[in-house]
C-alpha cells in the first residue's frame, strides 16, 4: 500500500500476543507483524477466516486492547508514545461492532444510548431531544423511535442507531467490525450505503472487517487478505478480487457462491480448517492447506513480493509476471 501523506492511520509492524496457562504458558501469535495505511476518507477491507487476527488488529488501533510491539500513527502522531489520558484520541475514533444487540443495554433507553458518547466528551448541549432526533435523521431513522428500549427495534434499526452513536462525535476514523453481518441483504446494502454516504459527506476512514468478500468488494478501497496474525495479500480493490495473486486469496474467492444458476460452480482450493494458533507450523503459515505448496514453503517464511502497483504477496511462488497472467 502506498505511503501518502494524506494517511490518516499508518500501523507499523504491529503484534499483539497472548499469553495463557499458569504452569504451561501458551502464546496465541494473534496478530503477528503487520503493516499498513488508511488515507482520509478512504476504506481499507479486511479479510480472512475466523480466528485470522482482524478484530485484534481494530482493537489495538482503538487501543482496547494494548498492543505488543508496533507503532500506529493517527494523524502522523504515534498513539502508542501517548501515555494517559486517551479521551481525545478516542474522540476521533469509533467502532461498529457487529452485535448491535450485544453492545446496546436492554434496560436503557436508545435515546440515553444514542448520546452517550456525547454525553462521555460533554459535547451535549441542553437541546437533548433535538440532537438525538438530528443524529436519527442522519441513519434514515424515525426520532419516534428514541424513546423505545433496544428490544423494540428490529436489528436493522438497532445497527442504525449504533452508527450513529459512532459518528455523533464526528470521527476521523471508524473499525467497523462486521457491521453488517447480521442482517439481511436488504438492510445489509442500505447500510453500506449509509456507511458510503457518511464517508463522503465527512471524509471518515473505515477499517471495514469481515468475511464476506462480496461487501468488502462493495465497501474497500484497498483489502488486506490476512491469514493467522499475518498479510498474505495487499492491494487495491480491483486488483485482489480480479488477479488475486496468493493462493489462499484465490482459494477465498473461488469459495464465493454464485446466484447465478448458469455458473459453474467453482472448486474450492482451500483444504481443511484454519489450524491452531498455537501450534503455528514452520515456513508459510498457510502452507499445509496449499494445493501450491513446494518444499521451501514448509521452511522459509515468505517475504513481500511486489506483484503490480500497490499490490503485494507473501507467497513463494507469486511473480509479478505470473500475477498478471
Ligand atoms: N483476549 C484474548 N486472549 C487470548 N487469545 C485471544 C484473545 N483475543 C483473541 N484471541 C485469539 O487471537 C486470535 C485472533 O482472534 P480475532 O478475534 O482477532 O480473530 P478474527 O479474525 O477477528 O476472527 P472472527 O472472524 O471470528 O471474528 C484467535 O486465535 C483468538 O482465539
Ligand atoms: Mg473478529
Amino acid at each position: 500500500m502506498s505511503h501518502t501523506k494524506k494517511n490518516l492511520i499508518k500501523v507499523k509492524n504491529l503484534k499483539k500476543h497472548f499469553s495463557s496457562g499458569l504452569f504451561h504458558k501458551t502464546c496465541v501469535k494473534a496478530v503477528d507483524g503487520i503493516s499498513f495505511c488508511i488515507p482520509s476518507g478512504k476504506t481499507l477491507g479486511m479479510v480472512g477466516e475466523s480466528g485470522s487476527g482482524k478484530s485484534t488488529v481494530g482493537r489495538c488501533i482503538l487501543r482496547l486492547i494494548e498492543p505488543t510491539c508496533g507503532e500506529i500513527y493517527f494523524q502522523g502522531k504515534d498513539i502508542l508514545a501517548t501515555k494517559g489520558d486517551h479521551r481525545n484520541l478516542r474522540k476521533q475514533m469509533q467502532i461498529i461492532f457487529q452485535d448491535a444487540d450485544g453492545s446496546m443495554n436492554p434496560r436503557i433507553k436508545v435515546i440515553d444510548q444514542l448520546l452517550e458518547p456525547l454525553r462521555v466528551h460533554k459535547l451535549l448541549n441542553g437541546q437533548i431531544k433535538e440532537t438525538a432526533a438530528d443524529l436519527m435523521k442522519l441513519v434514515n431513522l424515525s426520532a419516534d423511535l428514541m424513546d423505545r428500549y433496544p428490544h423494540e427495534l428490529s436489528g436493522g434499526q438497532r445497527q442504525r442507531i449504533g452508527i450513529a452513536r459512532a459518528i455523533s462525535i464526528n470521527p476521523g476514523f471508524i473499525v467497523a467490525d462486521e457491521a453488517a453481518a447480521s442482517l439481511d441483504l436488504l438492510v445489509q446494502a442500505q447500510m453500506m450505503d449509509l456507511l458510503k454516504r457518511l464517508q463522503s459527506e465527512r471524509g471518515i476512514s473505515y477499517l471495514y472487517i469481515s468475511h464476506n468478500l462480496p461487501i468488502i468488494r462493495r465497501m474497500a478501497d484497498t483489502v488486506a487478505v490476512m491469514y493467522l496474525g499475518r498479510f498474505v495479500e495487499t492491494g487495491k480493490t480491483k486488483d485482489i478480487f480480479n488477479s488475486p495473486a496468493h493462493p489462499y486469496t484465490q482459494a477465498l474467492l473461488s469459495a464465493v457462491p454464485s446466484i447465478n444458476p448458469l455458473a459453474r460452480p467453482k472448486k474450492n482450493m482451500l483444504r481443511g480448517e484454519i489450524p491452531s494458533p498455537l501450534q503455528p507450523s514452520c515456513g508459510c503459515s498457510f502452507h499445509p492447506r496449499c494445493s501450491q505448496a513446494g518444499t521451501i514453503c514448509s521452511q522459509i517464511i515468505p517475504e513481500k513480493r511486489h506483484i503490480g502497483r500497490d499490490h503485494w504477496a507473501w507467497c513463494h511462488f507469486v511473480s509479478h509476471k505470473r500475477a498478471a497472467a
